[in-house]
């Protein structure tokens, strides 16, 4: 099974960013356990901090793997580019978060991609996207 990992701006800064919200782990080191977690699992990881770049990532795995999971990070509250996107791809995509956004303040209650996902994982830190992947691994091996 393809999966891309698609994650968007400030959060290459993981690990160093805001610690007491998004712990102190480097996404990198926890991609590495994620791989070996999911052994068979072709897992794909990429981040930008820029949002056509996360779109145009949409277009080009969207029509060939087997899902998302993407974190559009601040894109998420502001983006009907990235919403569209995945409107226009048929393969499911899983909305993910580290904090769970509607513990915050009221702007992050808003999400431009809920309406267009397969699901939303969020709030359980990094390990969201470990849930987020076994809910593909699950959902296929029924
Ligand atoms: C986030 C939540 C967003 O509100 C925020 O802008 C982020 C990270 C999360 O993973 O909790 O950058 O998507």
């Amino acid at each position: 099974m393809k999966l891309q990992i698609i994650n968007g701006p400030n959060l290459n800064l993981l690990g160093t960013r805001e610690k007491d919200i998004y712990g102190g782990q480097n996404f990198e080191v926890y991609l590495k356990k994620l791989k070996s977690k999911f052994k068979n699992v072709d897992l794909n990881y990429f981040q930008s901090n820029i949002e056509g770049e996360l779109i145009d990532k949409i277009h080009d795995v969207g029509f060939d793997f087997d899902g998302i999971i993407i974190n559009a990070a601040a894109y998420t509250h502001t983006s009907v580019g990235l919403g569209d996107a995945i409107r226009s791809i048929p393969i499911p995509v899983i909305e993910v978060h580290i904090s769970n956004t509607y513990s915050r303040e009221e702007f992050r209650h808003k999400s431009f991609l809920s309406a267009h996902v397969k699901g939303i994982v969020m709030g359980f830190g990094l390990m969201s996207y470990d849930l987020a992947i076994s809910s593909f691994t699950e959902t296929i091996s029924e």
